[in-house]
């Protein structure tokens, strides 16, 4: 313990004399959360991104997440502690298969969710994130919709829209850690915690969130305790989410839908590697800039269709 809270000590210092910010996900370790400036979801990070007066950012989550940063702002010197936190779901569709539809659904506009490559980003119309994914496809003046890469995700904006949504890849765009909840999970949350609210994230399939009491993306469910009379919630997402949750809140109780809902990719993100990250400044995000230009287009859409 001496050791861990020297080596906090030490990051503080380094981020202090070396200047910079710390921007981390909602699913980063709690010992990170901590010492970061902000946290959020995708959406809040892209918003953030925009704000930021300081030139040199660490940042803590996955790369899609990093790259979005970087096309907001190319002039800022963006790191991550490694480069090796990426995100499956976001790499399960390539610009080749976007072409491919595109040729089918020539008429269709493309709906990009942030998790994915700025390669794909680069032929989308539109970013969308899982706060704001109705709201965007609601505003898009078409009935058809290609939508990727998260099925699930997908789903819930057919459902919610009422829009012939098209989803890219197809079946094998998910999320690993929140396709994993099952009927199972939820049946025994009830029964375990019988006057909890069960929040789940809409990255979870259609039949789980229909079991569920609340969907929205992991921004959503900070807010979502706050209205709500109940002392007791059960999360239906990575648990990082917990600590934030819990810090929130201080008088309510969070548990996990699943105790193993862990993205191992946001994990790869630690105290040590932080470290040595600040020391070194690196690893450090860099993108061509034809693919900054191209990749911008989408999320300026989507910040423009939410004004
Ligand atoms: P949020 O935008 O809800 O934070 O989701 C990002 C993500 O990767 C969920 O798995
Ligand atoms: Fe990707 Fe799922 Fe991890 Fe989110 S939780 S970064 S969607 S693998």
């Amino acid at each position: 313990p001496d050791n861990y809270k020297r080596l906090i000590e030490e990051i503080l210092t380094l981020k202090n004399d070396k200047n910079y910010m710390i921007l981390a996900h909602n699913y980063i370790i709690p010992e990170l959360q901590d010492i970061s400036d902000f946290t959020g979801d995708s959406l809040q990070i892209a918003k953030w991104a925009t704000k930021i007066n300081n030139d040199n950012i660490l940042f803590l989550g996955v790369d899609f997440m990093a790259e979005t940063l970087k096309i907001l702002n190319p002039e800022k010197n963006i790191i991550v502690p490694t480069k090796n936190s990426t995100c499956p779901m976001a790499n399960s569709l390539t610009p080749e298969i976007i072409k491919e539809y595109k040729d089918k659904y020539p008429d269709a506009p493309v709906v990009l969710y942030v998790n994915s490559t700025a390669e794909c980003k680069a032929l989308a119309d539109y970013t969308c994130t899982s706060s704001n994914a109705v709201e965007i496809v609601n505003k898009i003046d078409s009935d058809t919709i290609l939508f990727g890469p998260d099925k699930n995700l997908g789903r819930f904006v057919a459902e919610k829209t009422g829009k012939k949504v098209v989803v890219i890849p197809g079946e094998t765009g998910y999320c690993y850690v929140h396709n994993r909840f099952s009927v199972e999970d939820v049946k025994k949350a009830r029964e375990k915690y019988p006057d909890a609210k069960i929040m789940i994230h809409p990255e979870a399939p259609e039949e789980i969130r229909s079991l569920c009491d609340y969907t929205g993306s992991t921004g959503q469910m900070m807010k979502f305790p706050e209205f709500e009379e109940a002392d007791e919630y059960v999360v239906g997402t990575e648990i990082g989410m917990i600590h934030k949750l819990s810090k929130t809140f201080k008088d309510k109780k969070f548990y996990p839908l699943k105790e193993d809902a862990i993205c191992n990719n946001m994990k790869k993100n630690y105290l040590k590697n932080v470290y040595f990250s600040l020391l070194n400044e690196e690893h450090k995000i860099t993108l061509p800039d034809w693919l900054i230009e191209k990749a911008k287009i989408p999320i300026l859409n989507m910040f423009k269709l939410m004004e």
